[in-house]
């Protein structure tokens, strides 16, 4: 499938890169892929800066979400990016628990994902070794770099709020990885189904009905983890004085500086370390 302009973020002052920086021999140029439940989406990033160094492409995610058209599309994205060589680092992020490059989980993408060895998978058709992570903990990575979570000094709780919901947990600066915090029962419910973004949606629920999911969502996490701060990301994160006005916690809960780019800057700046 082929991005049309119309899936091209415009990005203003942001100049396209044909050529691969390097310092102290580590590519500071990475590419960046966040492959969601909905979108895929990915660029050319600064992981020095965390800038994003061309505009973010995003196409659909194949329906079903099989694990042969992901990878298909992901190469796809990467071919339109431009610029991308065989020396590039490549990151990308994924919803699902990753343990040593196995999907472990899949819910809302096709479950053949299950105990799959998928960094292999992606290894493979893009002909080098990848930095391959869950799409919240590669967010939390982002945003402990260059935004809401920097200079933390406890638990700050980023939480992703999406096709599902995505939560990273990052202690002094430090990602504690595969938190699947979103499926937290509440009510004898998978949470995720309830309050993510998406079931606003399909139930076409007003930011104050919306809220009272999200008052018992981030209610339960404070009273188990006590964090210092919640982030919210996501889509939804740009709307934010809609709804986290409405809620009434004892942590403080800020917006994602790096709203929906985190997961992007997150996989390219690991990709970039590695
Ligand atoms: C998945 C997580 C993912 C989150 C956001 C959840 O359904 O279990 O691994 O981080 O969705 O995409």
């Amino acid at each position: 499938m082929t991005a049309t302009a119309h899936d091209r973020d415009t990005a203003p002052g942001i100049t396209p890169v044909h050529a691969l920086e390097e310092e102290n021999g580590h590519m500071t140029t990475a590419v960046g892929i966040d492959i969601g439940g909905t979108g895929i989406k990915g660029a050319i990033v600064d992981a020095k800066t965390g800038e994003l160094r061309t505009s973010r492409i995003k196409i659909p995610t194949p329906a079903g979400g099989e694990p042969d058209a992901i990878v298909a599309t992901v190469l796809d994205l990467v071919s339109q990016l431009g610029g991308v060589d065989k020396k590039t680092p490549i990151g990308v992020c994924f919803p699902a628990a990753i343990v040593n490059g196995t999907t472990m989980s899949a819910a809302n993408v096709s479950k053949a994902w299950i105990g799959l060895d998928a960094e292999k998978l992606f290894e493979k058709s893009l002909k080098r070794d990848i930095k391959f992570i869950n799409d919240a903990d590669a967010a939390g990575v982002a945003e402990v770099r260059y935004g809401a979570a920097k200079g933390t000094k406890g638990l700050a709780i980023l939480t992703t709020l999406g096709t599902g919901i995505g939560t990273a947990l990052i202690h002094r600066g430090n990602l504690i990885p595969n938190a699947e915090l979103g499926h937290l029962e509440i009510d004898g419910i998978d949470w995720e189904t309830r309050a993510a973004f998406s079931a606003k949606e399909r139930e076409e629920l007003s930011w104050a009905d919306w809220s009272e999911r999200l008052q018992k969502y981030y209610e339960r996490l404070e009273a188990y983890l006590y964090p210092e701060l919640f982030i919210v990301g996501g889509g939804v994160s740009k709307h934010a004085e809609k709804f986290l006005p409405l809620l009434r916690l004892r942590t403080p809960i800020v917006p994602a500086v790096l709203r929906n780019n985190a997961g992007i800057l997150g996989a390219a700046a690991l990709a970039s370390d590695h």
